[in-house]
Formats: C-alpha cells, sequence, structure tokens
C-alpha cells in the first residue's frame, strides 16, 4: 500500500527507516512527503530514506493527489490548544477516500467524535495508537480485548520530559538541564513549554476521554497545572522524604459528569505509578468488569512511536491479526 507523510521529523524518519527494515514482510511504498519548511518530495515508486525535497506543494490536496497514495500518515507539530493542521489535513484525507493513521493527539483530543463520525461516512480507517503511549497497545487494547467493558476512570503517568526533567532535579541538575536531556532524546514536543506546563498530558488525557469514555472533550477543559513552578530544591526535599513528582493525568466519572485533571502529584516510590524511570509510561484504567489494570512501556523511544503507526498501517491495510495457528 501507498502512503503520503505529512510530517518528517523525529517519528515521520523513524517510521520511514521501519517501513523500510519490514518492506518484505509489508510491502508498503512511501510515495510522498510534505513538510513545512523542507518542501515536497514525490516518487510514485517509492522514496528513499533522505529524499531530495522540491518545492512545497500548495495545498495538502495538491500534495495528496501528487502522492496517490491509499493511507495519509499525519506526522505534524502538536499543536494542543486547537489540534491543527492536523485536523484540516486528515478531514482532507477522509475527502479523498484516504485511510488515516495519526500519532498526533491534537486532533483525537479535540475532535474525535467528529473525526470517526467523518471516517465512517467516507468508508475509510482512522487510527492513532502512537497517540498516547507511543507504540504500547492502549486504543487497541480497549479495542480489542475489552468487549463489554465500560471505562470509569483512568489515572497515568504519561509525560515524559517532565519525568526526565524531575529525575535530573533528583540528581542535582537544574530545570534546564532536564529539559535539554528530554530534547537530546527527541521527546520533547517541539514547543518544551507544551510537556512542562501540563498541555501534552491535558491533550493525552482529553484523548483518552474522548476514545475510552466519549468524554467529547478538548484539552482547555482539562483542569490543568504542570511542573513549572517545581525547584530543584523542592525535588531533592520531597526526595529526601523517600517520595518523588509525577504529572498525573486522571479521569473519574462523577455525578456531575467526566472531571479530568492534570496535576503535579507527590507520591510514594512504590505507587505503581511513580515506580516506572525515565521515559517510561503507566496508564491504569478503572473498569466496571476487570476492575483495575493497566499498561507499562519501559524507556520508550522514538522507535517505539514509530511502531505504533506502523501498527496502524498494518491493521489499516487488513493485516493485523496474528496467524495463532502459525507462531
Ligand atoms: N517524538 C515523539 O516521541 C512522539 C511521541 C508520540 C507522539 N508524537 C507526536 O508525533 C507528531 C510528530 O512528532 P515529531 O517529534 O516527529 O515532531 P517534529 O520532529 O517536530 O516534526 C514535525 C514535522 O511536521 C512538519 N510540519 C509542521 N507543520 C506542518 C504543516 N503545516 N504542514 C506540513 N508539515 C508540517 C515539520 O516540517 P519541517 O521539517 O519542514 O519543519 C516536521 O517535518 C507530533 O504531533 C507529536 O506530538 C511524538
Amino acid at each position: 500500500m501507498k502512503l503520503a507523510l505529512i510530517g518528517y521529523g523525529n517519528v515521520g524518519r523513524a517510521l520511514a527507516r521501519l517501513v523500510a527494515a519490514k518492506r518484505r514482510e509489508f510491502p508498503f511504498t512511501i510515495t510522498g512527503i510534505h513538510t513545512l519548511r523542507h518542501g515536497t518530495a514525490i516518487d510514485p515508486g517509492g522514496l528513499p530514506l533522505d529524499p531530495p525535497f522540491g518545492p512545497r506543494a500548495p495545498t495538502i490536496e495538491a500534495f495528496f493527489e501528487a502522492a496517490g497514495a491509499e493511507i495519509a500518515v499525519e506526522l505534524t507539530t502538536l499543536n494542543p490548544s486547537t489540534g491543527e493542521p492536523a485536523m484540516a489535513h486528515i478531514l482532507a484525507a477522509f475527502a479523498r477516500g484516504m485511510h488515516v493513521a495519526t500519532a498526533n493527539k491534537g486532533p483525537i483530543a479535540h475532535a474525535y467524535a467528529a473525526l470517526r463520525e467523518e471516517a465512517a461516512r467516507a468508508g475509510v480507517g482512522f487510527r492513532f495508537e502512537s497517540a498516547v503511549m507511543d507504540g504500547a497497545p492502549v486504543f487497541n487494547l480497549w479495542r480489542g480485548c475489552m468487549p463489554g467493558v465500560k471505562v470509569l476512570g483512568f489515572a497515568g503517568s504519561l509525560n515524559s520530559t517532565s519525568k526526565v526533567a524531575i529525575e535530573t532535579m533528583e540528581r542535582g541538575g537544574s530545570f534546564e538541564d532536564g529539559l535539554s536531556a528530554a530534547r537530546q532524546m527527541g521527546i520533547t514536543e517541539a514547543d518544551g513549554a507544551y510537556d512542562i506546563e501540563g498541555w501534552d498530558s491535558a491533550a493525552k488525557t482529553a484523548a483518552l476521554a474522548n476514545v475510552l469514555m466519549d468524554a467529547r472533550t478538548t484539552p482547555l477543559a482539562v483542569g490543568t497545572r504542570g511542573i513549572g513552578r517545581l525547584t530543584p530544591e523542592r525535588v531533592r526535599e520531597i526526595a529526601r522524604q523517600g517520595k518523588t513528582v509525577r504529572l498525573i493525568s486522571r479521569a473519574r466519572m462523577t455525578a456531575s459528569g467526566i472531571a479530568l485533571r492534570v496535576r503535579a502529584e507527590v507520591l510514594d516510590r512504590g505507587d505503581i505509578l511513580a515506580a516506572a524511570p525515565g521515559t517510561s509510561n503507566v496508564l491504569l484504567f478503572h473498569t466496571d468488569l476487570m476492575g483495575t489494570f493497566g499498561t507499562v512501556s519501559i524507556e520508550p523511544g522514538v522507535e517505539q512511536t514509530a511502531y505504533g503507526v506502523f501498527s496502524d498501517l498494518v491493521n489499516l491495510s487488513g493485516g493485523g491479526a496474528k496467524p495463532y495457528n502459525r507462531q
């Protein structure tokens, strides 16, 4: 199947490497790449990992027309306060009858219900496994393994950058040292303030609530406080008490609706939400039939984000189910 990539940064390039490595088993071909500043690259026969970029296609429609692909892969920069331009890219793809895979949580956080309905109207698939917790199954787990289960709430330590910043301060570094360490790992949003002020977590919280609980909310409705006011002194004082700080996303059903919040919480070191180190993420689902259970991803990197998108591509192309009798 042919792929049109919108965005070719950390995730786009990691995905292109993975597609190239798995081409024998999964014959995907990247026929177009569209970026903001680098321009547009097109080759109906398949682009190399370092493609020659020409002038930028004037519109997203012109790019899709030139790429001639069946699947649009939306990997542009997150804008947590609007979800754009990703939302417009996704709608343009649906309008052409293209399936869409994205790692961009903005559209899921802002307009999941409308996008799901639009995809259904167009008769195409819409997948976004990497939008929360990189490639670790969250949405696929819910979709495939939890029939009849109602999600009543969730709690998650979902922002890697804030955790790297806190752990750096615990080891004696400054806030800025932590932020630049996270940036070097390629895990920080283009605007690092989104991670620190809690916007990334608010977008993940809204995205999870929209998909798992049909909340029809946006990040603006998530009560959010980031870690911007944490000082190294305060972090080390908490550490001396055997505790740590994590930016925690929480959702719960209340009599007046679904309550959503993001807070820097002081947790015991043994708390399951605090236990996983570095870039690791933890998400606990609170449910009616399965009680509380969760998913953990230990030290994921951009390759795992790329894998989440890859799993979407495989599912969209109809090759998702494992042949159990041929392991
Ligand atoms: N990095 C991670 O570990 C991770 C994990 C989970 C989810 N995500 C999500 O994945 C997405 C991509 O992340 P990333 O780290 O790859 O970002 P990135 O390195 O900043 O790359 C963003 C890419 O989007 C392009 N772009 C921006 N605006 C565009 C527009 N209007 N039209 C076309 N292209 C546009 C940029 O073009 P130029 O190259 O020309 O600037 C760049 O190629 C984000 O939404 C992020 O939230 C990332």
